[in-house]
C-alpha cells in the first residue's frame, strides 16, 4: 500500500466520526461571537462535553485499548500539518521504566536522515523525570546538539529502509482509524501530551476565557504577570509578504522547474517545497535556496515592508502593561523578515528570531560573515529572478563564493531545515516558560519543530490564545473544545489585534503610526476606519477604561 493510500484509508474511516465529533461540539458550543466590526473574525470557545463521543474520550479510549502488540514494540511520534504528516519511529527500550519516555523531546529532535533521533539513557531518564513532573519546563528539555529544524512534511516513507517503519505506521494509522481517532489525536498521543489531568490545575485566570473580552481583561488584570508570544508568517501577510503554507503561500506557488537544480532535486522540491530551504540540499546546491529567497533578500535590504497592527499589538503588550514596565517576557518569532525591529518598544533583547534573520549573510561552511549590502549586490547580479519581475536580473544563476573559505556556501543568516536553531533559543525557552500566565500564538501553522514546542512547554495553568486564520496545533495539545485554558480567535491577525487593542483601550496609541505613515496600507485603512467609528460612537473615552489598572500610567 502506498503512503497516499494509507492516508486515504485513515481519512475515509475516520472522516465520518470526526464529522460527528465536530457536530456534537458545535451543538455544545456555549459561546460563538462575531465581531460586528470585522465580519471575518470569529471568536470561539466551546464547552467541555463529557459525552463518550468527544475527542477527549476518544483519546482516552486509545490509551485504554492499546495499539496492536507489534505497534507497541516501538513508539511513533507523528506530527501533522494541513493535509500531510510525518512519522519518526524509534526502538523502545525493553526496560519498563522507559515506556513513558518523553516522546515530545524525541519528536523535536528526531531526524531520520541525520540519525539524531537516538537519545542516550541518561537523557531518557531526564525526560522521564520531567514527564512525571507533568511540566516540561526544565532546562534539560533541550539538548541543543540534537535539535534541528523539522518540517512535519519531511519524511520519505518510500525509501527501502523505511519499509518496516511504513508497515508499523500503517498499523498505527489503522488502529487509530478503527477508533475514529483523527491523526491529530494520534500525534497528541505520540508526544504524550496529557489532555486529561488527574490533578486539578489552578488557573490564574479563574473562569475559562469565553470571549476576546475575557482575554483582554486577563491581560489587564494583576493575575496576568508574564506573557509569551509565539508568532509566524501570518503576522506579516498584511505587509505584503506571503506566508509559507497557505494556498497562495510561498510553497504552493513555487514553480520548482524554474530553479537551477538537477531533475532529482526538482522532483524532491515539487513533492515537498520546504526542501528548497533544506541545509543538506544547500550544501549540495545553494542555488535553489538563493533563487527562492532572492526577492525576499532584496526586499529586506530595501526596507520594502512595514510592521503590521499585529506586530504593534505585541509592542503595546510591553509598553502599555504593568505601568509601562511590561508583561512581555519574550517574543519568539519564526519570521525572518525582521519587522519586529520596527517596533522599538518590544526591545531587541526581548525578541528571539528562532529561525534567524534575513538581514545578515554568512557562510554555511565556515560561518564567516559577509557584509549584507555586499551580499545583496551579489544576489542582485548573480541570482536569477524566478518571479520574472526584475528585468535587470541575470538569466542564469551563479553561486556566491565565500571570501574566507572559497566555497559556494554564502546564504542569508536564516535557519535552514535540518540545521540547528540558534543557541539563544535553547538557552532561553526553559527559563522563559516558567511561571508564564499567557501564551499568545499568532499567524503560525505550528508545523515546524522545535519552535512549536513552546505550546506545550509552558505550565498547564497558563492560558493559550491562538490568533490565526485556521485552527492549528491540535497535535501539540491545543484543544479549543475541551481545554479550559485554550481560546481561539479565528480570523485575520490584523482584525483580531485591532479588536484586542480596542478592548484594551490602546487604539489612540496607534494614531501616530498613521501620521508617520508607518503602517502597511491595508492596516492603516483598517485602523483609520476603526478610529472614525469610535469617534462617532457615544462611548466612554477609550484610554480611560476604569478596569484598565495597568494601562493608564503610560
Ligand atoms: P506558515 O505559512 O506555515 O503558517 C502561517 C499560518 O498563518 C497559517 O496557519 C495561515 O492560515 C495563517 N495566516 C496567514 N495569513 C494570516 C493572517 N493574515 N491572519 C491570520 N492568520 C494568517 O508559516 P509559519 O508557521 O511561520 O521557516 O512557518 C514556520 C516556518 O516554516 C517558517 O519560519 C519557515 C517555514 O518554512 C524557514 O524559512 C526557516
Amino acid at each position: 500500500m502506498e503512503r497516499n493510500d494509507i492516508i486515504k484509508e485513515h481519512d475515509n474511516l475516520s472522516e465520518r466520526k470526526v464529522e460527528e465529533h465536530e457536530n456534537s461540539l458545535e451543538d455544545a458550543s456555549t459561546n460563538l461571537r462575531c465581531s460586528p466590526a470585522a465580519d471575518s473574525v470569529v471568536y470561539e470557545r466551546t464547552s467541555m462535553d463529557d459525552d463518550e463521543s468527544t475527542p477527549v474520550s476518544k483519546k482516552a479510549k486509545l490509551e485504554k485499548e492499546p495499539l496492536p502488540t507489534e505497534a507497541n514494540e516501538r513508539v511513533a511520534s507523528i506530527s501533522t500539518s494541513t493535509g500531510s504528516f510525518s512519522a519518526s519511529v524509534q526502538e523502545q527500550e525493553d526496560d519498563d521504566d522507559h515506556e513513558k519516555e518523553d516522546q515530545s523531546s524525541t519528536d523535536d529532535s528526531s531526524d531520520q536522515s541525520d540519525g539524531t533521533e537516538s537519545h542516550d539513557d541518561e537523557e531518557k531518564d531526564r525526560n522521564e523525570e520531567s514527564d512525571q513532573k507533568g511540566s516540561s519546563s526544565s532546562e534539560e528539555d533541550f539538548d541543543g546538539d540534537e535539535q534541528v529544524l523539522l518540517d512535519s512534511e519531511q519524511l520519505d516513507l518510500d525509501d527501502d529502509e523505511d519499509e518496516e517503519d511504513a508497515s508499523l505506521f500503517r498499523r498505527i494509522i489503522a488502529a487509530a482509524a478503527a477508533n475514529g481517532i483523527p491523526l491529530e489525536y494520534l500525534a497528541a498521543h505520540g508526544i504524550h501530551l496529557p489532555i486529561e489531568d488527574d490533578e486539578p490545575v489552578e488557573y490564574p485566570f479563574g473562569e475559562a476565557p469565553t470571549s476576546l473580552d475575557d482575554v483582554a481583561k486577563f491581560i489587564q488584570s494583576d493575575r496576568c504577570k508574564r506573557i509569551l508570544c509565539l508568532t509566524g508568517a501570518g503576522m506579516s501577510v498584511a505587509s505584503g509578504i506571503p506566508d509559507f503554507r497557505s494556498s497562495n503561500g510561498l510553497y504552493a506557488t513555487l514553480d520548482a522547474t524554474k530553479l537551477t537544480a538537477t531533475e532529482e532535486q526538482i522532483e524532491a522540491i515539487e513533492e515537498n517545497p520546504s526542501f528548497s530551504l533544506d541545509q543538506h540540499l544547500f550544501m549540495e546546491n545553494p542555488l535553489p535556496c538563493l533563487e527562492v529567497n532572492r526577492e525576499f533578500i532584496l526586499g529586506v535590504q530595501e526596507r520594502k515592508w512595514k510592521a503590521t497592527l499585529a506586530h504593534r499589538f505585541i509592542e503595546l503588550l510591553q509598553t502599555k502593561t504593568n505601568g509601562g514596565k511590561g508583561k512581555l517576557v519574550r517574543l519568539y518569532t519564526q519570521n525572518i523578515d525582521g519587522l519586529e525591529d520596527q517596533c522599538i518598544g518590544i526591545g531587541h533583547e526581548r525578541r528571539i528570531a528562532v529561525h534567524g534573520s534575513m538581514d545578515e549573510a554568512e557562510c554555511a561552511n565556515c560561518n564567516a560573515k559577509m557584509d549584507f549590502d555586499h551580499f545583496c549586490g551579489l544576489v542582485r547580479s548573480q541570482i536569477k529572478d524566478i518571479t520574472g519581475q526584475d528585468p535587470s536580473a541575470p538569466k542564469e544563476s551563479s553561486a556566491i563564493v565565500c571570501e574566507s573559505c572559497g566555497r559556494n556556501t554564502v546564504k542569508p543568516s536564516i535557519v535552514l531545515f535540518r540545521s540547528k536553531l540558534p543557541d539563544v533559543f535553547f538557552n532561553s525557552v526553559p527559563i522563559d516558560v516558567k511561571d508564564i500566565d499567557l501564551l499568545i500564538i499568532m499567524g503560525t501553522s505550528l508545523a515546524v519543530a522545535p519552535a512549536n514546542s513552546i505550546v506545550w512547554r509552558i505550565p498547564k495553568s497558563a492560558m493559550r490564545v491562538l490568533i490565526n486564520r485556521e485552527r492549528v496545533g491540535w497535535h501539540l495539545g491545543l484543544d479549543f473544545q475541551s481545554n479550559d485554558r485554550d481560546f481561539l480567535a479565528s480570523g485575520n491577525c490584523e482584525n483580531v489585534a485591532l479588536d484586542l487593542m480596542e478592548k484594551l483601550g490602546w487604539l489612540e496609541d496607534l494614531r501616530p503610526l498613521l501620521d508617520r505613515n508607518e503602517l502597511p496600507e491595508s492596516s492603516a485603512l483598517l485602523l483609520r476606519q476603526r478610529l472614525e467609528e469610535l469617534e462617532q460612537k457615544p462611548s466612554p473615552k477609550q484610554d480611560q477604561n476604569p478596569n484598565d489598572k495597568n494601562c493608564q500610567q503610560q
